[in-house]
């Protein structure tokens, strides 16, 4: 029998069920809250309440855990590949060979564009954000494949194991497109004997008399990146996927809004953040101690620190910074930046400030730096993010598609403006 929560407001009382997850969350059902009381919970920016129950992924922020349908993040970047986790993460288990091969035969062949899209490129202005382009782009994808994207729920999840590995496959396309376009340079076909990752570097950088070449620490490198980024709960931009969602929209235009909601500094766009905050650090001569005391301050953010669940650490992070150094070895590169993190998460570590606020390294801390060293321009990082956070919303876009007589999600709020008042004409304004 659950424990029931009991609230008690003047002379009136009211129990409400309780439930447990099957981590050991704890939650309160509200759902009948207003309808039993005439009040309305007040949860600026939704830090205590659960939009939905989801089986996909898990984090335990006072522990630093993250495990996708289970599996600890850690053994995934250690034994899986990004498509082999996306298919995890979407599908519930992790690939036999045969779905494996099926899946990524999918991915293989998605992988070109349809030729009409190509015009779109054209006309946005020189210099335009690349994850502009792609949210615009990955919705366009529903004009040119309608039977994809239909908004009739029951045929978009008949067709869903085509629409996931097609969009998997496209975002990585439409993003490298976006790059030759601001860059001024022609589009690259995929390579059909790449496999995702070395085909998306193909498509970024090799020209029509060169090749590019990825190495295969590179290669594994950013295949690791996309599958440290590859899903997180209910952030920011999975939130807005399965709000879009919830009203009936197809998957595309629900990871569309997704990609508008990731380019937020504060949520995606951090990893740009923390690059230029290093380069402001490198470029001032500051070894970090000056922005350190800024942050305390609070004259300024420190970029790629804190997060809203983890109060210990980002175990992607760690990852990351090892990855970080393994790379820029390889590749005989010396970065100062590199250092200057280095220096500022030692001094944020050791720094009551910053303790007190449980504010460590998150994800978006080495990626940039991880990201420059592949040759990844700093206005394509985001992009990055969401090539790697795909299967993450196509996973929350099919968990609530699945949801039988699913509502649309529709919070309330407390008005606080001008009580009712009659029209003013011009002249007596
Ligand atoms: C991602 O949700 C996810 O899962 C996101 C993500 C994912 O995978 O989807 O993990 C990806 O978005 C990671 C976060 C990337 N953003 C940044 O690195 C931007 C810098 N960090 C912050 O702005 C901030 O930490 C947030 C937005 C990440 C979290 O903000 P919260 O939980 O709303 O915390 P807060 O703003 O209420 O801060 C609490 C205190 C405040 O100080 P006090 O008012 O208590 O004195 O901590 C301070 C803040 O000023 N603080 C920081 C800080 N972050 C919080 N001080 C300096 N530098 C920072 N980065």
């Amino acid at each position: 029998m659950s424990e029931k929560a009991k609230l008690t407001i003047g002379d009136q009382s009211w129990e409400f069920d309780t439930f447990v997850g099957s981590e050991g969350e704890k939650a309160i059902d509200t759902r009948k809250l207003r309808s039993t009381t005439g009040y309305i919970a007040y949860d600026d920016g939704y830090g205590n309440t659960g939009s939905c129950k989801s089986e996909i992924s898990f984090i335990d922020g006072e522990k630093g855990i993250l495990r996708h349908r289970g599996y600890p993040v850690e053994q995934l970047a250690e034994k899986a590949g990004f498509l082999e986790t996306a298919y995890l993460i979407i599908y519930g288990e992790l690939p036999t060979r045969a779905q494996a091969t099926k899946f990524r035969r999918l991915v293989h062949d998605n992988t070109e564009i349809h030729v009409g899209i190509e015009s779109h490129f054209d006309g946005f202005p020189p210099n335009s954000h690349p994850m502009a382009i792609l949210a615009a782009l990955i919705n366009s994808l529903g004009c040119y494949y309608p039977e994809l994207a239909t908004n009739n729920r029951q045929q978009d999840l008949e067709n869903f194991d085509t629409a996931a590995p097609f969009l998997i496959s496209k975002v990585r396309t439409l993003a490298a497109m976006a790059y030759r376009t601001e860059m001024g340079m022609p589009f690259v076909y995929p390579d059909p004997n790449l496999l995702y990752s070395q085909n998306f570097l193909h498509m970024m950088f090799s020209t029509p008399y060169q090749k590019y070449e990825a190495s295969e620490t590179i290669t594994r490198a950013l295949d690791l990146f996309l599958l440290l980024h590859a899903d997180h709960e209910q952030n920011c931009s999975t939130s807005t996927v399965r709000m879009v969602a919830s009203g009936g929209a197809n998957l595309f235009a629900s990871v569309s809004a997704g990609v508008s909601a990731l380019w937020g500094p504060l949520h995606g766009g951090a990893n740009t953040a923390v690059i230029k905050m290093l380069q402001a650090i490198h470029k001032d001569g500051d070894d970090g101690t000056r922005f350190i005391e800024a942050a305390k301050r609070k004259e300024a953010r420190l970029m790629g620190f804190g997060h809203r669940v983890y109060k210990s650490f980002d175990p992607r992070a760690k990852i990351l910074g090892e990855v970080c150094v393994k790379v820029l070895d390889e590749l005989k590169q010396e970065d100062p930046l590199l250092d200057i993190a280095r220096r500022l998460e030692q001094a944020a570590l050791e720094d009551s400030y910053f303790i007190e606020r449980n504010l460590y390294p998150n994800v978006d801390f080495y990626s940039g730096i991880l990201l420059k060293a592949i040759g990844i321009p700093v206005d394509m990082f985001t992009v990055m993010f969401a090539i790697g956070r795909m299967p993450g919303w196509i996973a929350n876009w099919r968990e609530i598609a699945n949801v039988k007589d699913g509502r649309i999600h529709r919070p309330r709020q407390i008005y606080t403006g001008p009580g009712p008042r009659d029209f003013i004409p011009f002249d007596e304004r």
